[in-house]
Protein backbone atom coordinates (compact mmCIF):
# COMPACT_ATOMS: atom_id res chain seq x y z
CA UNK A 1 0.00 0.00 0.00
CA UNK A 2 1.33 3.16 -1.24
CA UNK A 3 1.33 6.00 1.93
CA UNK A 4 -1.36 8.41 -0.08
CA UNK A 5 -3.59 5.14 -0.05
CA UNK A 6 -3.18 4.88 3.73
CA UNK A 7 -3.39 8.79 4.36
CA UNK A 8 -6.16 8.46 2.50
CA UNK A 9 -8.14 6.51 5.05
CA UNK A 10 -5.96 6.42 8.13
CA UNK A 11 -7.95 9.25 9.58
CA UNK A 12 -10.80 8.30 9.21
CA UNK A 13 -10.30 4.79 11.05
CA UNK A 14 -12.37 3.94 14.16
CA UNK A 15 -11.17 3.76 17.57
CA UNK A 16 -11.04 0.25 17.67
CA UNK A 17 -9.47 -0.42 14.37
CA UNK A 18 -6.54 2.70 15.72
CA UNK A 19 -5.65 0.24 18.53
CA UNK A 20 -2.69 -2.06 17.95
CA UNK A 21 -3.08 -0.36 13.58
CA UNK A 22 0.42 -0.74 12.48
CA UNK A 23 1.12 -3.86 14.66
CA UNK A 24 1.72 -6.71 11.72
CA UNK A 25 -0.67 -9.40 11.38
CA UNK A 26 0.90 -12.37 9.69
CA UNK A 27 -0.87 -14.21 6.57
CA UNK A 28 -0.72 -18.01 7.98
CA UNK A 29 0.52 -19.86 5.46
CA UNK A 30 3.76 -21.87 4.77
CA UNK A 31 6.79 -20.17 3.46
CA UNK A 32 7.27 -20.34 -0.39
CA UNK A 33 11.19 -19.92 -0.40
CA UNK A 34 12.10 -22.46 3.06
CA UNK A 35 12.73 -26.36 1.91
CA UNK A 36 12.73 -26.65 6.09
CA UNK A 37 8.95 -25.16 6.91
CA UNK A 38 8.87 -25.20 10.68
CA UNK A 39 7.41 -21.54 11.57
CA UNK A 40 3.67 -21.94 11.66
CA UNK A 41 1.59 -24.60 12.96
CA UNK A 42 -0.14 -25.75 9.49
CA UNK A 43 -1.55 -29.28 9.96
CA UNK A 44 0.10 -31.54 7.31
CA UNK A 45 -1.49 -31.29 3.74
CA UNK A 46 -1.26 -35.10 3.06
CA UNK A 47 -3.49 -35.76 6.42
CA UNK A 48 -6.33 -34.14 4.81
CA UNK A 49 -9.19 -36.52 4.17
CA UNK A 50 -9.75 -35.85 0.43
CA UNK A 51 -11.40 -38.89 -0.83
CA UNK A 52 -13.56 -38.80 2.94
CA UNK A 53 -14.18 -35.26 2.17
CA UNK A 54 -15.61 -35.39 -1.39
CA UNK A 55 -18.38 -38.13 -0.32
CA UNK A 56 -19.34 -36.24 2.68
CA UNK A 57 -19.89 -33.21 0.33
CA UNK A 58 -21.78 -35.67 -2.08
CA UNK A 59 -23.92 -37.13 0.65
CA UNK A 60 -24.59 -33.69 2.54
CA UNK A 61 -25.64 -32.21 -0.63
CA UNK A 62 -27.97 -35.41 -1.48
CA UNK A 63 -29.44 -35.32 1.92
CA UNK A 64 -29.65 -31.49 2.85
CA UNK A 65 -29.27 -29.68 -0.86
CA UNK A 66 -31.07 -26.45 -0.67
CA UNK A 67 -31.08 -26.49 3.61
CA UNK A 68 -27.14 -26.47 2.97
CA UNK A 69 -27.25 -23.41 0.73
CA UNK A 70 -29.27 -20.74 2.32
CA UNK A 71 -29.06 -19.01 5.49
CA UNK A 72 -28.42 -20.60 8.79
CA UNK A 73 -29.28 -21.09 12.77
CA UNK A 74 -27.49 -18.02 14.02
CA UNK A 75 -25.17 -20.03 16.05
CA UNK A 76 -24.06 -22.33 14.18
CA UNK A 77 -25.53 -25.79 12.26
CA UNK A 78 -27.19 -27.58 15.28
CA UNK A 79 -25.67 -31.01 13.44
CA UNK A 80 -22.33 -29.18 13.70
CA UNK A 81 -22.84 -28.05 17.49
CA UNK A 82 -24.07 -31.55 18.37
CA UNK A 83 -20.90 -32.88 16.91
CA UNK A 84 -18.50 -30.81 18.84
CA UNK A 85 -20.67 -32.25 22.18
CA UNK A 86 -20.38 -35.60 21.04
CA UNK A 87 -16.56 -34.86 20.30
CA UNK A 88 -15.89 -33.11 23.98
CA UNK A 89 -17.79 -36.51 25.44
CA UNK A 90 -15.19 -39.07 23.14
CA UNK A 91 -12.00 -37.08 23.93
CA UNK A 92 -13.01 -35.84 27.13
CA UNK A 93 -15.45 -36.79 29.18
CA UNK A 94 -16.78 -33.40 29.09
CA UNK A 95 -20.64 -32.79 28.88
CA UNK A 96 -22.25 -29.80 27.43
CA UNK A 97 -25.16 -29.24 25.23
CA UNK A 98 -25.74 -27.46 21.44
CA UNK A 99 -27.28 -24.87 23.20
CA UNK A 100 -23.70 -23.85 24.72
CA UNK A 101 -21.94 -23.59 21.24
CA UNK A 102 -21.83 -21.03 18.95
CA UNK A 103 -19.76 -21.69 15.68
CA UNK A 104 -16.81 -19.24 14.45
CA UNK A 105 -14.53 -18.93 11.52
CA UNK A 106 -12.00 -21.18 13.29
CA UNK A 107 -11.08 -20.46 17.05
CA UNK A 108 -9.41 -17.29 15.90
CA UNK A 109 -12.72 -15.37 15.77
CA UNK A 110 -14.00 -17.34 18.62
CA UNK A 111 -11.33 -16.00 20.57
CA UNK A 112 -12.13 -12.64 19.36
CA UNK A 113 -15.73 -12.91 19.93
CA UNK A 114 -14.74 -13.76 23.99
CA UNK A 115 -12.54 -10.39 24.08
CA UNK A 116 -15.08 -8.22 21.93
CA UNK A 117 -17.97 -9.12 24.80
CA UNK A 118 -16.03 -8.61 27.90
CA UNK A 119 -12.63 -6.23 27.03
CA UNK A 120 -12.67 -3.10 26.50
CA UNK A 121 -9.78 -1.11 26.24
CA UNK A 122 -7.64 -0.20 29.13
CA UNK A 123 -9.30 -3.18 30.68
CA UNK A 124 -6.77 -5.83 32.02
CA UNK A 125 -6.78 -9.32 30.63
CA UNK A 126 -3.98 -12.20 32.23
CA UNK A 127 -2.38 -13.93 29.75
CA UNK A 128 0.52 -16.79 29.43
CA UNK A 129 4.21 -15.62 28.41
CA UNK A 130 5.04 -17.26 26.53
CA UNK A 131 1.87 -17.37 24.28
CA UNK A 132 0.40 -18.25 21.04
CA UNK A 133 1.04 -14.82 18.75
CA UNK A 134 -1.58 -14.63 17.26
CA UNK A 135 -4.09 -14.96 20.09
CA UNK A 136 -1.55 -11.93 21.13
CA UNK A 137 -2.24 -10.14 18.06
CA UNK A 138 -6.18 -10.03 18.98
CA UNK A 139 -6.08 -9.11 22.09
CA UNK A 140 -3.95 -6.02 21.46
CA UNK A 141 -6.78 -4.91 19.08
CA UNK A 142 -8.95 -4.91 21.56
CA UNK A 143 -6.57 -2.90 23.57
CA UNK A 144 -6.24 -4.02 26.91
CA UNK A 145 -3.20 -3.97 29.43
CA UNK A 146 -1.68 -7.45 29.24
CA UNK A 147 -0.42 -8.58 32.25
CA UNK A 148 2.10 -11.79 31.93
CA UNK A 149 2.47 -14.71 33.67
CA UNK A 150 4.66 -17.59 33.60
CA UNK A 151 4.15 -21.27 32.15
CA UNK A 152 5.95 -23.80 33.85
CA UNK A 153 5.81 -27.56 33.49
CA UNK A 154 2.51 -28.12 34.73
CA UNK A 155 1.15 -25.33 32.84
CA UNK A 156 0.43 -21.37 34.21
CA UNK A 157 1.95 -20.09 37.13
CA UNK A 158 -1.58 -19.89 39.36
CA UNK A 159 0.88 -18.71 42.31
CA UNK A 160 1.87 -15.57 39.57
CA UNK A 161 -1.79 -15.38 38.92
CA UNK A 162 -3.18 -14.56 42.35
CA UNK A 163 -0.15 -12.07 42.77
CA UNK A 164 -1.66 -10.47 40.03
CA UNK A 165 -5.00 -10.48 41.05
CA UNK A 166 -3.95 -9.73 44.37
CA UNK A 167 -1.97 -6.42 43.04
CA UNK A 168 -5.27 -5.24 40.94
CA UNK A 169 -7.51 -5.56 43.79
CA UNK A 170 -4.78 -3.47 45.87
CA UNK A 171 -5.49 -1.03 43.22
CA UNK A 172 -9.60 -1.26 43.18
CA UNK A 173 -9.31 -2.66 39.75
CA UNK A 174 -10.43 -6.29 38.29
CA UNK A 175 -8.81 -8.66 35.61
CA UNK A 176 -11.60 -8.97 32.91
CA UNK A 177 -10.07 -12.54 31.42
CA UNK A 178 -7.71 -14.92 32.00
CA UNK A 179 -6.41 -16.11 28.95
CA UNK A 180 -4.81 -19.73 29.36
CA UNK A 181 -3.84 -22.33 26.38
CA UNK A 182 -4.52 -25.92 28.54
CA UNK A 183 -3.33 -28.91 26.86
CA UNK A 184 0.44 -28.69 24.61
CA UNK A 185 0.78 -24.82 25.06
CA UNK A 186 1.44 -22.98 22.20
CA UNK A 187 4.57 -22.49 21.85
CA UNK A 188 6.40 -24.24 25.33
CA UNK A 189 4.31 -27.61 25.56
CA UNK A 190 2.95 -28.26 29.05
CA UNK A 191 -0.52 -29.37 29.96
CA UNK A 192 -1.90 -27.92 32.43
CA UNK A 193 -1.33 -30.35 35.64
CA UNK A 194 -5.37 -30.77 37.42
CA UNK A 195 -3.83 -29.24 41.02
CA UNK A 196 -2.98 -25.89 38.70
CA UNK A 197 -6.76 -26.35 36.75
CA UNK A 198 -8.33 -26.34 40.52
CA UNK A 199 -6.57 -23.55 41.32
CA UNK A 200 -7.42 -21.27 38.41
CA UNK A 201 -10.53 -21.74 38.71
CA UNK A 202 -10.47 -20.82 42.94
CA UNK A 203 -8.51 -17.97 41.74
CA UNK A 204 -11.43 -16.84 38.98
CA UNK A 205 -14.12 -17.19 41.54
CA UNK A 206 -12.80 -15.65 44.53
CA UNK A 207 -11.19 -12.69 42.07
CA UNK A 208 -14.41 -12.37 40.65
CA UNK A 209 -13.13 -13.11 37.05
CA UNK A 210 -13.32 -15.30 33.43
CA UNK A 211 -11.00 -17.68 31.96
CA UNK A 212 -10.85 -18.33 28.27
CA UNK A 213 -9.52 -21.68 28.01
CA UNK A 214 -8.15 -22.20 24.57
CA UNK A 215 -7.75 -25.99 23.24
CA UNK A 216 -6.68 -26.17 19.85
CA UNK A 217 -4.87 -29.53 19.96
CA UNK A 218 -6.52 -31.40 23.07
CA UNK A 219 -7.46 -34.34 20.88
CA UNK A 220 -3.50 -34.93 19.44
CA UNK A 221 -1.97 -36.46 22.53
CA UNK A 222 0.86 -38.92 21.67
CA UNK A 223 0.79 -39.98 25.27
CA UNK A 224 -0.27 -39.34 28.57
CA UNK A 225 -3.53 -38.75 30.59
CA UNK A 226 -6.34 -36.58 29.15
CA UNK A 227 -7.23 -34.65 31.89
CA UNK A 228 -10.59 -32.73 32.28
CA UNK A 229 -10.99 -29.62 30.85
CA UNK A 230 -11.49 -25.82 33.09
CA UNK A 231 -14.92 -26.10 31.78
CA UNK A 232 -15.57 -29.54 32.82
CA UNK A 233 -14.33 -28.37 36.26
CA UNK A 234 -15.96 -25.13 36.94
CA UNK A 235 -19.62 -25.41 38.22
CA UNK A 236 -20.11 -21.69 38.58
CA UNK A 237 -20.28 -20.04 34.85
CA UNK A 238 -16.98 -18.69 34.80
CA UNK A 239 -15.16 -20.68 32.07
CA UNK A 240 -15.78 -20.02 28.36
CA UNK A 241 -13.88 -22.87 26.26
CA UNK A 242 -12.19 -22.27 22.38
CA UNK A 243 -12.12 -25.08 20.42
CA UNK A 244 -11.13 -25.75 16.43
CA UNK A 245 -11.43 -28.05 13.87
CA UNK A 246 -8.26 -26.74 11.97
CA UNK A 247 -5.61 -29.40 13.44
CA UNK A 248 -8.03 -32.25 13.19
CA UNK A 249 -10.03 -31.50 9.99
CA UNK A 250 -8.12 -29.10 7.82
CA UNK A 251 -7.72 -25.07 8.90
CA UNK A 252 -9.36 -24.31 5.33
CA UNK A 253 -12.71 -25.49 6.92
CA UNK A 254 -12.11 -22.49 8.95
CA UNK A 255 -14.69 -23.67 11.64
CA UNK A 256 -14.22 -23.18 15.41
CA UNK A 257 -16.54 -22.42 18.75
CA UNK A 258 -16.78 -21.02 21.73
CA UNK A 259 -18.34 -23.07 24.21
CA UNK A 260 -19.56 -21.07 27.17
CA UNK A 261 -22.35 -20.91 29.58
CA UNK A 262 -26.05 -20.63 27.80
CA UNK A 263 -26.94 -16.99 28.75
CA UNK A 264 -23.55 -15.52 27.62
CA UNK A 265 -24.14 -16.95 24.09
CA UNK A 266 -26.07 -13.57 22.88
CA UNK A 267 -22.81 -11.29 23.90
CA UNK A 268 -20.87 -13.43 21.19
CA UNK A 269 -23.72 -13.73 18.74
CA UNK A 270 -24.32 -10.43 18.54
CA UNK A 271 -20.87 -9.55 16.57
CA UNK A 272 -21.75 -12.07 13.97
CA UNK A 273 -24.26 -11.53 10.99
CA UNK A 274 -27.47 -13.25 11.21
CA UNK A 275 -27.02 -16.16 9.37
CA UNK A 276 -24.59 -18.59 10.85
CA UNK A 277 -20.85 -18.48 10.19
CA UNK A 278 -20.60 -21.38 7.31
CA UNK A 279 -23.81 -23.31 7.59
CA UNK A 280 -22.34 -25.27 3.84
CA UNK A 281 -18.59 -26.13 5.56
CA UNK A 282 -20.45 -26.90 8.52
CA UNK A 283 -22.28 -29.75 6.67
CA UNK A 284 -19.79 -31.09 4.82
CA UNK A 285 -17.33 -31.13 7.83
CA UNK A 286 -19.74 -32.93 10.13
CA UNK A 287 -21.12 -35.57 7.84
CA UNK A 288 -17.39 -36.31 7.04
CA UNK A 289 -16.49 -36.54 11.27
CA UNK A 290 -19.65 -38.04 11.86
CA UNK A 291 -18.52 -41.14 10.30
CA UNK A 292 -14.99 -41.41 10.72
CA UNK A 293 -13.79 -38.83 13.61
CA UNK A 294 -12.28 -41.90 15.68
CA UNK A 295 -10.27 -43.39 13.23
CA UNK A 296 -9.28 -39.96 11.37
CA UNK A 297 -8.07 -38.78 14.74
CA UNK A 298 -6.03 -42.25 15.82
CA UNK A 299 -4.58 -41.62 12.40
CA UNK A 300 -3.22 -37.76 13.05
CA UNK A 301 -1.74 -39.12 16.37
CA UNK A 302 0.55 -41.56 14.26
CA UNK A 303 1.52 -39.09 11.98
CA UNK A 304 2.36 -36.32 14.59
CA UNK A 305 3.89 -38.57 16.90
CA UNK A 306 6.24 -39.96 13.88
CA UNK A 307 7.23 -36.29 13.39
CA UNK A 308 7.51 -35.34 17.01
CA UNK A 309 10.32 -37.99 17.68
CA UNK A 310 11.82 -37.08 14.49
CA UNK A 311 12.25 -33.83 14.61
CA UNK A 312 13.65 -34.45 18.58
CA UNK A 313 16.28 -37.06 17.24
CA UNK A 314 17.76 -34.72 15.08
CA UNK A 315 18.19 -32.21 17.49
CA UNK A 316 19.41 -34.26 20.13
CA UNK A 317 21.94 -35.49 17.99
CA UNK A 318 23.55 -32.08 17.09
CA UNK A 319 22.36 -29.96 20.45
CA UNK A 320 22.71 -33.02 22.79
CA UNK A 321 26.11 -32.19 24.33
CA UNK A 322 25.25 -28.28 25.15
CA UNK A 323 22.98 -26.70 27.54
CA UNK A 324 20.25 -26.04 24.73
CA UNK A 325 16.62 -27.39 26.55
CA UNK A 326 14.50 -28.65 23.98
CA UNK A 327 11.09 -29.41 25.25
CA UNK A 328 9.40 -32.89 25.04
CA UNK A 329 5.75 -32.19 24.66
CA UNK A 330 2.91 -35.03 24.84
CA UNK A 331 1.09 -33.87 21.81
CA UNK A 332 0.57 -30.83 19.97
CA UNK A 333 2.51 -29.33 16.89
CA UNK A 334 5.64 -27.42 18.46
CA UNK A 335 9.00 -28.05 20.09
CA UNK A 336 9.98 -24.88 22.19
CA UNK A 337 13.49 -24.65 22.62
CA UNK A 338 15.82 -22.49 25.06
CA UNK A 339 19.27 -21.68 22.95
CA UNK A 340 22.44 -22.58 24.73
CA UNK A 341 23.96 -19.90 26.24
CA UNK A 342 25.48 -16.81 24.46
CA UNK A 343 23.95 -18.16 21.32
CA UNK A 344 23.55 -15.07 18.95
CA UNK A 345 20.06 -14.70 17.43
CA UNK A 346 20.56 -12.45 14.57
CA UNK A 347 23.51 -14.72 13.72
CA UNK A 348 21.21 -17.97 13.89
CA UNK A 349 18.64 -16.62 11.55
CA UNK A 350 20.83 -15.49 8.90
CA UNK A 351 22.45 -19.21 9.49
CA UNK A 352 18.80 -20.58 9.05
CA UNK A 353 17.88 -18.29 6.05
CA UNK A 354 20.80 -19.98 4.64
CA UNK A 355 19.94 -23.65 5.43
CA UNK A 356 16.55 -22.64 4.49
CA UNK A 357 15.16 -23.71 7.71
CA UNK A 358 11.87 -21.76 8.57
CA UNK A 359 11.49 -21.41 12.37
CA UNK A 360 10.23 -18.66 14.80
CA UNK A 361 11.87 -16.39 17.35
CA UNK A 362 10.61 -16.18 20.68
CA UNK A 363 9.89 -12.42 21.42
CA UNK A 364 6.76 -13.01 18.79
CA UNK A 365 5.47 -15.14 21.77
CA UNK A 366 5.92 -12.63 25.00
CA UNK A 367 3.14 -9.34 24.80
CA UNK A 368 5.72 -7.33 27.09
CA UNK A 369 9.49 -8.33 25.86
CA UNK A 370 11.55 -11.58 26.33
CA UNK A 371 11.90 -14.70 24.74
CA UNK A 372 15.60 -13.70 23.13
CA UNK A 373 16.84 -16.74 24.01
CA UNK A 374 14.09 -18.88 22.77
CA UNK A 375 12.56 -20.40 19.39
CA UNK A 376 9.54 -22.30 18.52
CA UNK A 377 9.81 -25.15 15.71
CA UNK A 378 6.85 -26.84 14.41
CA UNK A 379 7.36 -30.40 13.42
CA UNK A 380 3.16 -30.51 12.18
CA UNK A 381 4.04 -29.86 8.39
CA UNK A 382 6.99 -31.32 6.71
CA UNK A 383 7.33 -35.36 6.56
CA UNK A 384 9.32 -37.24 9.75
CA UNK A 385 12.58 -37.44 6.69
CA UNK A 386 12.27 -33.54 6.54
CA UNK A 387 11.76 -32.84 10.40
CA UNK A 388 14.87 -35.30 11.18
CA UNK A 389 16.61 -33.34 8.22
CA UNK A 390 15.57 -30.03 9.02
CA UNK A 391 16.15 -30.25 12.56
CA UNK A 392 19.99 -31.52 12.05
CA UNK A 393 20.37 -28.44 10.12
CA UNK A 394 18.65 -25.93 12.35
CA UNK A 395 20.94 -27.56 15.54
CA UNK A 396 23.68 -27.31 13.66
CA UNK A 397 22.99 -23.35 12.71
CA UNK A 398 22.44 -22.78 16.46
CA UNK A 399 25.78 -24.69 17.92
CA UNK A 400 27.88 -22.61 14.97
CA UNK A 401 25.58 -19.10 16.22
CA UNK A 402 27.01 -19.11 19.50
CA UNK A 403 28.67 -15.59 20.32
CA UNK A 404 32.66 -15.72 20.13
C1 LIG B 1 -3.40 -22.17 20.65
C2 LIG B 1 -4.12 -21.82 19.39
N1 LIG B 1 -5.32 -21.26 19.47
C3 LIG B 1 -6.02 -20.92 18.37
C4 LIG B 1 -5.51 -21.14 17.11
C5 LIG B 1 -6.33 -20.70 15.94
O1 LIG B 1 -6.67 -21.70 15.08
P1 LIG B 1 -7.87 -21.62 14.04
O2 LIG B 1 -8.30 -20.17 13.93
O3 LIG B 1 -7.31 -22.13 12.76
O4 LIG B 1 -8.94 -22.45 14.60
C6 LIG B 1 -4.25 -21.73 16.97
C7 LIG B 1 -3.65 -21.94 15.64
O5 LIG B 1 -2.49 -22.17 15.45
C8 LIG B 1 -3.54 -22.06 18.15
O6 LIG B 1 -2.31 -22.62 18.10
Amino acid sequence: MTSSTSDAFESLLSSRARVGWGVSVATPRPSMSALYEFGGGYPDPASFPYEGMIEATADMMKAEGAAAMTYGEPQGYRGLRELICHKYDLFEKMKADPENIIVANGSGQALALAFGAFVDPGDVVISEAPTFSGSLNTIRRHGPQILDVPVDDEGIVTDAVRERLEGLRRQGRRCKLIYTIVNFQNPAGPSQSLRRRQALIALAHEYETLILEDDAYGELRFEGETLPPLYALDTGGRVIRAGTLSKILGAGVRLGWLCAPREMIPAFQGFLFGGGVNPFMSRVATYYMRSDMPAHVARLIDIYRGKRDAMLRGLDETLGTTDAVISRPQGGFFLWIRLPRGTDQKKLSQLAVDKRVQYTPGPAFYANGGGEDHIRLAFSYESPEKCYEGARLMGQAIVAARAR
